[in-house]
Parts: C-alpha cells; structure tokens; sequence
C-alpha cells in the first residue's frame, strides 16, 4: 500500500512504556494529529504513520520497525514551515466553481455510518442490518435517513479495462448497486465514501484523478451521500502556506474537493457532499460553496475529551451553519466506549444544538433502550431538524458580568417554535446552574414557564431566573416561553 507521507520532518519517538497502559487503536483507526484527544498506540504489526499535521493512522507495519507516532499539538500548523514553490494560481484559475446540489443537504443528516462500529469488517449484511434497525428500533420514525458505508468496501485494485472502483464481491456479492436498491427500498437513503487523494485511509483506490469516472459510477449505483476523505494526497496537492490572496477556497486541498462537487453536478444526480477535510485549509470558510458539511477535527473518540475539545472548536465557527452549511463533529459514539448515560446526554445535545449531522456510529442492536431514548428524543431532534431556522444556538453570558469561558457552558438558541437553552455542566461534580432571563439573547425580563425537552414536562413558572442543578457532564435541554 502506498502511503504518501507529508513533506513536513517526520518527528517519531518511541513511545515505550509511557503509553502502555493505553488500549491500541484499531487497524487503520487515526491516532495522532491536530486536536486528536484518542490513544496513540496501534495493535501490534501496526504502525502509527504522520499522514500529515492533522492525521497520523494505524498502518500495517511492513519495515519491522518501532511504534512511531506524530506529535500533537493544539495550535495550527505554521504556514512559513516549508517553502513550496506551488502552480496554486493555474490550478485556481482554471478549477471548477460549481456549488453542491441544493435538492439535498438543507438540514443537518441524520443517520448511521458502518466505521465505529466495524471499521473495515464491513459487508452487506451488516449494512441492511442497520437499515432493518431503523425501522424495527423506532429511529426511521424519529427521521433517521441515511445508512452510510465508509471506507473498505472496494478490491484495492481499480477495474483494468474500465478504470471503475470494483465492489468487494466477497463482501458485497450483489455489488454496492444491490445494496444502495435495498436500502431504498426499505425507504431510506444511501452513502457511500471515497477519497480526494490517490488512495483512501485504508489503501483502497481515492478519486483523485478520476472524479468524473467516480462520480458517474456512483450516480448509476443509486449512491446519495458521498463521504469524501483526506487521505493519501499527492505532495503537489497539498497546502504548505496560505494561497495567494489568503481566500482558502483556491488552497489545492479545496481544489481537490471542487473538483468532485463539479463531477457529482455532472452526473444530474444530487448527491449529498460531505467533506471530510479534518478541519484543514479554514474549510468552515468556503465548506458550503464546496458540500454540505466538513469534518472540524480528525477522527472522533468515545471519550469525554473528545466531546469537550469538538466543542470548543466549533464555538469559534458557529457563523458557518445554516441551511445547506454544517459544521461535522463526527460520527457518534454512543453506545461505544464508557462514557456514562450523562455524557452520551451531551454527546447528543452538542450535536443537536450545533446542528452537526448526526451518523449513529455503532451496532444499532448494542443501544439500550435509555441510549434509544435519547437518540429518538423529538424535542431535541426538532430542534436539529428546524426547517425554518437553520441557525444554531450560541454561548451566552447567564448573568451580567460572568465571562464565556473557552468551553462555554450555557447556549441559547431559537427554534420554529421558541426560545431553548442548553447548559453544560462541565465540572465533575453535580452543580446548580443559574441563568437570568433577561441575559437570554430575545427573551427579555418578565415570567416565563421553563420545560424540560427531554422528559417534555413542563418544569413551572419563573421570575427573574432559573436554577437547576446538573448533573456532572450532564446537559439540560430547556425550551422556555412567557407566562
Ligand atoms: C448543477 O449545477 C447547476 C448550476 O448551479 C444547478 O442548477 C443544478 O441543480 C446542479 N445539478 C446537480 C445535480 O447538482
Ligand atoms: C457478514 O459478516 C457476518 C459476521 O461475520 C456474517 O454472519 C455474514 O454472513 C456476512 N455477510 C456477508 C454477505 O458476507
Ligand atoms: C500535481 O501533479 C499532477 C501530475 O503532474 C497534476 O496533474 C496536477 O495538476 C498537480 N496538482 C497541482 C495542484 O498542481
Ligand atoms: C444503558 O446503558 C447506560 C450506560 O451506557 C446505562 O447508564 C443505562 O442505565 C442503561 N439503561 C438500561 C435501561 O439498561
Ligand atoms: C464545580 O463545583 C464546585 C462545587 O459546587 C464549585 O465550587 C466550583 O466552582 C464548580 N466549578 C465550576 C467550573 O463550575
């Protein structure tokens, strides 16, 4: 397998005894990277690889050699590191600025991808599997839509005489096409996922170069959903300083993903376009001129660390969603992992309230009915799937003079029906949060009936204030209206 490693020093240690105590990764699973929070250690025959400063992945280690890692590091890579004299302008001038299909893609998806749950270990039964869920779990009615497979579903080898990517027959004997018609069938909708460099994560064969050919074999598949990773990238096609004029929407990695959304466009077929760009090139600038929604991170982790710094990423990017414009916090983790039934709470609220897609990212058949419960909850979801207010809710300041710390704890937001409010508690013990009526963005001082969105029962009628105390790393979810 090819892996093309970026033109940045490749800084490995030795991890040793210091991260011994940490549960592998899983093969291909990323471990290292910007804002990467997960474990850095791989299963043993695998190596941790610096893909580039926002990726390290698990690969199969064919050299013999030593566990290496990326270092991490929370700020962005320098744009003067490297000199590259780059052809930036000819590519820019001439690339495609076709936007995505506005038929698809208003609101933020809502569904399930096969990864966190089976990684490469995919294949058809798994995926209807999950389609038969949604029905039989109560998710379809709840507006779960889209069953998604990621990477590993191809033969590494691209079809000799057509140049097609070939389905993996022992995985899918009746093809992708087979597949993607099942899953209409049962009434939903079909994603599949390929990558903007020469080789997908896992080694299988990237569109890069062959994006119309791609594209084409996916419209005629019946494919609705594109997921399109940041893996592999030719040297020439990466970014090592800002591009002239400063606008990131002419940076090769844009240029890379135009090129698909251009192909996709030329099939007549909408596709829903999501990009994931792992937070790279400000793509919460140009996402939406591009697809409907963009990775903010590298990979998710069933960790309250992950939760917490997704967040305090996103808040710095809330001017970027609206309809057809998502900031992608990831797949979910729930039901993966330990995080408590209060985590998993705010794991789906954040989601909720930041309009992110929602891609449940486990076997549906592992969720108990608690963890349904909050991923079926209607009051939550309706405030996700606004159709007249795109908008996501914001931090705000719950009493005049308190500061918006960097993970901000409380957020208001406008929905169709009202006002809501979200509060975080982010302390470790349980803790009695305070907001003012009157420091909620539109609400003004008066009375007001407070209503909890997750029991939806109404909490009573308050003056001036509302306290409540929260639970450690729970998440209240108030809908609020005048009395
Ligand atoms: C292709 O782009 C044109 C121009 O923006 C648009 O009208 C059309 O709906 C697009 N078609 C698809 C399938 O995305
Ligand atoms: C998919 O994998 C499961 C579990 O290993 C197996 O039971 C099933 O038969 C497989 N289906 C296909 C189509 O290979
Ligand atoms: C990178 O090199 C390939 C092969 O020469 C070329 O087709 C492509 O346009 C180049 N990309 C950029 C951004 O210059
Ligand atoms: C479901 O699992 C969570 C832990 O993930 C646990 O807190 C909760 O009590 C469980 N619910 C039921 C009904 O077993
Ligand atoms: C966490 O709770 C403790 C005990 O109530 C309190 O003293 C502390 O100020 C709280 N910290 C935050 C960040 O809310």
């Amino acid at each position: 397998m090819a892996v093309y490693v970026h033109s940045r020093p490749l800084v490995a240690y030795v991890l040793g005894a210091l991260l011994a105590s940490v549960a592998a990764q899983s093969e291909y699973g990323q471990c290292g990277g910007i804002g990467w929070t997960g474990g850095t250690t791989c299963p043993a025959g695998w190596v941790c690889t610096d893909l580039n400063p926002y990726y390290s992945q698990c690969l199969q280690d064919t050299s013999g050699g030593t566990t290496t890692a990326a270092p991490t590091s929370t700020s962005a890579p320098t744009s003067t590191s490297t000199s590259v004299t780059s052809t930036l302008t000819g590519i820019a001038a001439s690339a495609p600025t076709i936007g995505p299909s506005h038929d698809v893609g208003k609101l933020p998806a809502l569904g399930w991808n096969s990864w966190n749950a089976y990684g490469c270990n995919i294949n058809e039964t798994k995926v209807l599997n999950a389609a038969s869920q949604f029905i039989s779990l109560g998710l379809a009615d709840a507006g779960y839509e889209y069953v998604n497979i990621d990477d590993c579903w191809p033969l590494t080898a691209r079809d000799a005489s057509t140049g097609r990517i070939v389905p993996d027959p022992s995985k899918f004997p009746n093809g992708i096409s087979g597949v993607a018609e099942k899953v209409h069938a049962l009434g939903f909708k079909f994603g599949i996922y390929s990558d903007a460099g020469t080789a997908t994560c896992a080694g299988f064969p990237g569109s890069l170069g062959n994006e119309e050919l791609d594209a084409a074999t996916f419209a005629e598949w019946g494919v609705d959903y594109l997921k399109y990773d940041n893996c592999n990238v030719p040297g020439n096609w990466t970014d090592a300083s800002t591009p002239p004029g400063g606008d990131w929407y002419n940076s090769n990695s844009a240029i890379r993903y135009r090129q698909m959304t251009a192909a996709m466009n030329d099939t007549g077929r909408p596709f829903q376009f999501s990009l994931c760009i792992w937070g790279n090139a400000n793509v919460w600038d140009w996402g939406a001129r591009v697809g409907h929604s963009w990775r903010m991170s590298g990979d998710s982790s069933a960790s309250w660390s992950y939760i917490t710094s997704i967040i305090t990423t996103n808040v710095q990017h809330l001017d970027s969603i609206d309809f057809y414009s998502h900031n992608d916090m990831d797949m979910m983790e729930i039901g993966n992992g330990a995080l408590t039934i209060q985590e998993q709470r705010t794991h789906f609220a954040a989601w909720v309230l930041f309009k992110s897609p929602i891609l449940l990212g486990t076997d549906l058949a592992l969720l108990n009915s608690t963890q349904l419960d909050i991923l079926t909850n209607a009051e939550l979801l309706a405030f996700h799937q606004d159709a007249t207010i795109g908008t996501p809710a914001a931090p705000f300041a719950p009493t005049t003079g308190a500061t918006i710390p960097s993970l901000p704890e409380f957020y208001a937001g406008t929905s169709s029906k009202g006002t809501h409010v979200f509060i975080i508690n982010t302390n470790s013990t349980a803790t009695a949060m305070t907001f003012d009526f009157a420091n909620v963005p539109g609400l003004g001082s008066g009375s007001f009936v407070v209503h909890d969105m997750w029991t939806g029962k109404d909490l009573g009628t308050f003056k001036t204030s509302y306290s409540t105390t929260v639970d450690t790393h729970d998440t209240a979810a108030l809908y609020i209206e005048p009395a």
